[in-house]
């Protein structure tokens, strides 16, 4: 028996989770499309790794705070699709690509709330509206929150605030959307050594101690600890799995 082929769409790939995230769903055998904002050589060399793989990917420019120009991206998603992977639908989509602001709420400006909004929230909100004529009804989307919108860390009122959001949105979608049988979950790292937040978690020494006090197993997060868990939601093995936040923290704040 042929299995068929799975397509997935993953928002900010280029570098960080969501690299992870498109290796991790290209070595389960589905196909990817990833998104960039910046990085177009970033993206296009996770491209060439995932094509090595055996499986096929591409990559395409998509900025999420950009709401008006989300007809053109699906326009030529459509053609992309038909062209390249011969469907007219994909299987999953990640809405992943983001940005972290630390800022006390005392000194938050209107503007950098606004960023935060239409990034992280109000993109997400309408690209998955859009997305929804071609995803496939029995699908799944994953939503990156964080640990963040669970416990306070001083300084991350309006990005916790955007994933609160977030999660409340996978609820509702699950719901609206059980009848096409597409399943709906969130994924909330904990600290994770990206260039996230100005590369925080990565480069500076007193943060990677404070966050591994306070974690169970004693690290922070690597990239490659959460692209397999957004695969696996992606999965037939997840299957009954809808309207979940799954934490992916190594245990923080417990
Ligand atoms: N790292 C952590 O500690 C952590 C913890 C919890 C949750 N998260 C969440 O995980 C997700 C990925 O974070 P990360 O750590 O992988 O960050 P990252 O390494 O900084 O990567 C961010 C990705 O998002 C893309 N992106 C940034 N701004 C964008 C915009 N305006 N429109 C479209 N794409 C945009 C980037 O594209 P370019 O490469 O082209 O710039 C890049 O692919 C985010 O939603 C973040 O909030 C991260």
């Amino acid at each position: 028996m042929s299995v068929s082929k799975t397509v997935a769409l993953v928002t900010g790939g280029s570098r960080g989770l969501g690299r992870d995230i498109a290796l991790k769903l290209a070595a389960q055998g589905t196909d990817v499309i990833i998104t960039y904002n910046t990085r177009k050589e970033e993206a296009f060399a996770v491209v060439e790794q995932i094509k090595h793989t055996g499986v096929h990917a591409v990559a395409l420019q998509l900025s999420t705070e950009n709401t008006g120009a989300f007809p053109t991206f699906f326009t030529t998603l459509t053609a992309i699709l038909q062209t390249d992977f011969h469907t007219d639908r994909f299987d999953y989509l990640i809405n992943n690509a983001g940005i972290g602001l630390h800022m006390a709420f005392e000194s938050t400006t209107e503007e950098q709330f606004d960023l935060l909004l239409n990034v992280l929230f109000k993109g997400v909100y309408f690209f998955t509206q859009q997305a929804l004529h071609y995803t496939r009804d029995g699908g799944a989307i994953v939503n990156l929150s964080s640990r963040l919108a669970q416990s306070g860390v001083p300084g991350y009122s309006a990005y916790a605030s955007m994933k609160g959001a977030v999660e409340t949105l996978t609820r509702y979608q699950a719901k609206e959307l059980g009848s096409r049988r597409i399943r709906v979950n969130s994924v909330a790292p904990g600290p994770t050594a990206t260039d996230f937040g100005g590369g925080i978690v990565k480069d500076n020494a007193q943060f990677r101690a404070n966050v591994t006090a306070l974690t169970a197993l004693g690290r922070v997060g690597e990239p490659d600890d959460i692209g397999g868990v957004v695969a696996f939601l992606c999965s037939d093995a997840a299957r009954w799995v809808t309207a979940q936040r799954i934490e992916v923290s190594g245990g923080m704040n417990i």
